[in-house]
């Protein structure tokens, strides 16, 4: 399943500029994700990792959030941060922690070695 995934999302990737997991980057910078859960995504004692998790069980974690279910005090604070989340932005999101690379020197499918991409 998860290699049918992960396959399913490089394909796309061959046929979309910029990448999934390159527009989940942006927006995981972009949007503040970072200033939580960590510049590796690694999370902390208070904030959960988001590195290598499996993509269907971030996706359901931040629909919830973003239809503002939430068990738990600690979910209240994450709720805001999805509320503003289309689904596209979700999926590439997921696709970045999913898949997240360290740095892209062992990239074996080069496909986000195509620079800034200009616009
Ligand atoms: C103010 C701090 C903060 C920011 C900023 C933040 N988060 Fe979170 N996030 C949390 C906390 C706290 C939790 C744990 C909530 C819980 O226990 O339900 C969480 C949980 C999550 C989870 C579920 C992980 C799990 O293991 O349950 C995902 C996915 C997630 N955040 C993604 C994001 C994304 C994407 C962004 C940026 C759009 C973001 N977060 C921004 C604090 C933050």
């Amino acid at each position: 399943m998860r290699a049918f995934i992960l396959l399913f999302a490089s394909t796309i990737a061959l046929f979309a500029t910029p990448s999934a997991y390159e527009q989940g980057k942006k927006l995981y910078f972009g949007k503040g994700c970072n200033g939580c859960h960590g510049i590796s995504a690694g999370g902390s004692s208070q904030y959960p990792a988001l590195a290598n998790r499996r993509k269907p069980f971030l996706i359901d974690k931040l629909k919830g959030y973003r239809a503002k279910k939430g068990a738990t005090q600690l979910s209240q604070i994450m709720i805001p941060f999805a509320i503003g989340l289309s689904d596209t932005q979700i999926d590439a999101l997921t696709t970045f922690f999913s898949e997240f690379k360290e740095s892209s020197s062992h990239d074996k499918t080069e496909r986000s070695s195509r620079g800034d991409g200009g616009s």
